[in-house]
């Protein structure tokens, strides 16, 4: 596990921009964390980053948006009110994943269908304004990819 110390809401950007452009088409980032934590803060700063979009609006409703980045598209997904995980087919995550960048904020909603190596990561709240953010990934590859990013791991767990 990658571990990023996060004091502000600006280290969380950096670190979400740094992701977004190691990031390739078919990486699915997986947000976990508890309401209000920053997993939104996070996906704006990966989306704004990568497309000319001034207003990422929250797809709190929509349950998806999408987005033309010039190498691929993002799909943003907020799984909040989904009511079951089947109902994740009718919101295109097959193309999604097949062909896209996807940032899923409450993928614990999509329980089974979650693929296994996607970049699963947890924002944790340490304080009002800190949150150290875990990274978990399975392939070698992948790991491999993160370590290249502009912002190095404050720490890693290899256990
Ligand atoms: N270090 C930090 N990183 C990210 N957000 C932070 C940080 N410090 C404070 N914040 C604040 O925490 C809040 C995070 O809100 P955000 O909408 O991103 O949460 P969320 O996880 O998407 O919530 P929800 O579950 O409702 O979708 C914002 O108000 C942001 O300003
Ligand atoms: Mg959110």
């Amino acid at each position: 596990m990658y571990i990023y110390n996060c004091n502000t809401q600006e280290e969380t950007q950096n670190l979400a921009r740094a992701l977004s452009e190691i990031s390739t088409s078919q990486d699915i980032w997986a947000l976990f964390g508890t309401l209000g934590v920053g997993k939104s803060v996070f996906s704006r700063a990966f989306i704004k980053n990568l497309t000319s979009i001034e207003e990422v609006p929250s797809p709190t409703f929509t349950l998806v948006q999408v987005y033309e980045a010039p190498s691929f598209d993002i799909y943003h997904y907020d799984l909040y009110r989904l009511k079951s995980a089947e109902e994740i087919w009718e919101l295109n995550i097959e193309e999604a994943f097949a062909q896209a960048v996807s940032l899923v904020e409450w993928p614990e909603k999509m329980g089974p269908y979650l693929p296994r190596d996607c970049f699963k990561v947890n924002i944790v709240s340490l304080s009002q304004d800190r949150r150290r953010i875990e990274i978990e990934v399975k392939s070698e590859k992948k790991k491999n990819r993160l370590l290249k990013a502009k912002i190095k791991p404050d720490i890693i767990d290899d256990k």
